[in-house]
């Protein structure tokens, strides 16, 4: 059988990296956050006070670009590969709403973003792979076999994020999350190095009124249209 690759894009907190974790284990095939990626590189750029709430030091987090090592590594207990920084398990800081307000920054410098796609092209170089982010379909794999836009409102997205924040604890307001998933969608699709946009060839959901469940069916048919193909 053959292993393609499946590229899952579309707006924050449209549920991607769910159904991609679940569609990768379905299929056996590795999954890979993209979004992970630069928040890694946002939560250094925090750490090392590169950029702040009045303060970007764009020169000096380029220039320090090489003192990043992202690694992934499968952790059997949550069934998924965790994101590393140097070393350090770094899965449970860079979802924070602090570090969602300095990623969309971050994404939008160009020697962070080649940095990042040249390591995903050599995640995918063997296919058999999921991988979600803004510009998997367009500029990391513009030839991906199966090429997903997700999309949903800003409120139902806003109320999803809200409450996977409660749950793990965070204290803070629904306007705060939705202030900060209408802004990261702005800088997302209007930066000017591969902005957010659906690639031509990909298929489109809106999943405001699907259930996982649904989705995944609906993906995993079409997926197994493309392997058997
Ligand atoms: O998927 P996420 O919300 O964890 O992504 C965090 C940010 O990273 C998002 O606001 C934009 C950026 N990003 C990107 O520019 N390109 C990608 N392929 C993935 C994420």
């Amino acid at each position: 059988m053959s292993k393609i690759i499946i590229a899952i894009d579309g707006f924050s907190s449209t549920g991607k990296s769910t159904i991609a974790k679940q569609l990768a284990n379905a299929l056996d095939y590795i999954y890979v956050d993209t979004g992970a990626m630069y928040r890694a590189v946002a939560y250094f750029a925090l750490k090392r006070n590169l950029i702040g709430d009045d303060f970007f030091k764009e020169d000096e987090l380029v220039n320090r670009l090489e003192d990043i090592s992202i690694k992934f590594k499968f952790n059997k207990a949550v069934g998924f590969a965790e994101v590393y920084l140097n070393g350090i398990n770094i899965e449970a800081d860079i979802r924070t709403l602090r570090v969602s307000k300095f990623v969309s920054p971050v994404a939008t410098l160009s020697a962070v973003r080649s940095k990042l796609v040249e390591q995903q092209q050599l995640m995918g170089k063997d296919k058999g792979i999921v991988m979600d982010g803004r510009d998997i379909g367009t500029v990391v794999f513009p030839d991906a076999e199966l090429k997903i836009f997700m999309t949903a409102s800003a409120e139902t997205r806003a109320k999803r994020r809200y409450k996977e924040l409660l749950d793990r604890g965070h204290k803070l307001s629904y306007e705060d999350v939705l202030e900060n998933v209408t802004t990261r969608d702005h800088i997302d699709s209007t930066r000017e190095d591969s902005p957010l946009v659906k690639a031509e060839d990909a298929i489109e959901i809106d999943n405001s009124d699907l259930t996982i469940k649904a989705q995944l069916k609906t993906i995993i048919n079409l997926a197994n249209q493309r392997i058997n193909a």
